[in-house]
């Protein structure tokens, strides 16, 4: 690829890492392309998940390319500041075209339609290729895109609130805020800092620093976020390990033999570190400054590049901003430090990625724009708080699943799949026919 899509004068360029399959390919049937996030390509799905299902039904070819500046997708010597100027959604956009263009050249796949899928941030990204090229790919299948460029999300813990109520059990939510009370008061005195330092099992004791102390509880917040993001999903395939569900915590926030909310949000954190096989709760935040402003691809496998995709296009920073949820202590003005403190982007400079976004992409309206596309969103998501949950006769097909979280579609099908995610599948599969014309 090159360096610099968008400068003819440029001619460096890099090896992008991607994955093909051909084991279920005719010369009659399309070409999948799986788009690559912000994290590395994996070539567990190469073989697995619901594309390869549709794959075998269409006889496909199956493509998968890695998001530059990713896994082992390395356009730069180091992710420098300076070398991160390379590294933003619309680069990436082109990357896929000219990928497209090359390899169907290379693989003799002229005539053959071209269709994208992409789940969370690759999600978006297939919708908005779908949009910029339409003369390249035929059709995206999306899951949890986050179409809508957001500085302050707030709403991703209000989902978060609901979906403990609806999935977990109507008192939930009340225990995990009376929970984040009782330590937002022991954060006051330092002989409450020692007692919150050993009941969550900190690997450095709380410091006087306001940061350290938001760090804190934004860190034994993610031990619910993460559950109920990915609630359930079906990614053992992957090496993911079987993770909390959303009942299993909220057993743990209500029951009274634990003692008060605050000893079983503790009783929580031990349970999370313990299956993750982690001994101690890290939740300093110099340190994580100090791990995201590391440069060296060995140190920067991801955190670093994504904080800064944050920073310069997106937002999207979940703050405790909102009344109607049940977390305390990391208000816009952390995440704003972040951006400042690692990348030397400013609140100013912040609002206008987002508004260049806005602009470049169309936000949710893009949703009425778009012609064969289909986008699940799962109704206990935080995330389709940002996305596009409703239900349209034009543009975009859009799918909502009540019961399921965060790309959970995308995954490979299990007998403990709700109904509703069973026929969402069937949806995609008619919804892809109909636009190959089988
Ligand atoms: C990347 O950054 C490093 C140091 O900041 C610099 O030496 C290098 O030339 C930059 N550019 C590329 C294309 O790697
Ligand atoms: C595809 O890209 C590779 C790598 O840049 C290049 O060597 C090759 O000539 C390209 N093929 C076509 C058909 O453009
Ligand atoms: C939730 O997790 C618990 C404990 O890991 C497990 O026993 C239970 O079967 C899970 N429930 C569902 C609905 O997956
Ligand atoms: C947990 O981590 C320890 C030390 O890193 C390792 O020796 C052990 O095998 C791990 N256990 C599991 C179940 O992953
Ligand atoms: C889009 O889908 C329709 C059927 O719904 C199909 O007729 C058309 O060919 C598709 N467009 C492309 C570019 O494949």
């Amino acid at each position: 690829q090159r360096l610099d899509n968008f400068n003819g004068g440029d001619d460096r360029v890099w090896n992008q890492r991607y994955f093909a399959n051909d084991q279920f390919s005719a010369s009659t049937g399309p070409v999948f392309l799986n788009i690559g996030g912000e994290g590395p390509a994996s070539h567990a799905w190469m073989t697995e998940g619901h594309w390869v299902t549709m794959a075998q039904q269409t006889k496909a070819m199956l493509f998968q390319i890695e998001h530059r500046f990713y896994g082992d997708s390395h356009p730069t010597h180091d992710a420098s500041i300076e070398n991160l100027s390379f590294l933003s959604s619309e680069q990436a956009l082109a990357d896929i075209a000219n990928f497209i263009t090359n390899i169907t050249a290379t693989y003799k796949l002229h005539g053959r339609k071209w269709i994208v899928f992409g789940g969370s941030y690759s999600g978006a990204l297939s919708v908005w290729a779908r949009f910029k090229y339409p003369h390249l790919i035929s059709g995206a299948i999306s899951a949890s895109a986050p179409l809508q460029p957001l500085m302050n999300f707030y709403q991703y813990q209000e989902v978060v609130q609901t979906s403990l109520t609806t999935l977990g059990s109507p008192t939930c939510a009340k225990n995990v805020l009376t929970a984040s009370d009782a330590i937002t008061t022991l954060l006051k005195s330092e002989s409450g800092c020692k007692i919150l330092s050993s009941h969550f099992k900190l690997c450095s004791p709380l410091s006087e620093s306001v940061n350290d102390q938001f760090w804190f509880q934004e860190s034994v917040a993610n031990n619910i976020q993460e559950v109920v993001q990915y609630n359930r999903d079906n990614n053992e395939f992957e090496g993911g390990k079987g993770r909390f569900n959303i009942t299993h915590i909220c057993k743990i926030m209500d029951d009274e033999s634990l003692g008060g909310p605050l000893e079983r949000y503790a009783e929580l954190n031990t349970q999370t570190l313990k299956e993750m096989n982690i001994t101690c709760l890290d939740s300093s935040f110099k340190k994580f400054i100090s791990d995201t402003k590391s440069t060296s691809w060995d140190k920067a496998t991801g955190m670093r590049q994504w904080t800064y995709q944050t920073c310069a296009e997106f937002g999207w920073f979940q703050t405790t901003d909102s009344k109607n949820q049940p977390f305390h202590g990391f208000p816009l003005k952390l995440s704003l430090e972040i951006c400042e403190e690692v990348f030397g982007i400013g609140a100013e400079q912040l609002n206008r990625g987002i508004q260049r976004s806005l602009e470049n992409y169309g936000g949710v309206a893009i949703a009425g724009l778009v012609t064969n596309v289909t986008l699940y969103n799962g109704k206990i998501d935080p995330w389709s708080a940002v996305s596009y949950p409703t239900l349209t006769s034009v543009g975009i097909r859009s799918i909502v699943v009540p019961d399921t979280a965060h790309c959970a579609i995308m995954y490979p099908a299990s007998p403990h799949d709700s109904q509703y995610l069973k026929q969402a599948r069937l949806e995609v599969e008619r919804e892809l026919k109909a636009w190959l014309g089988l």
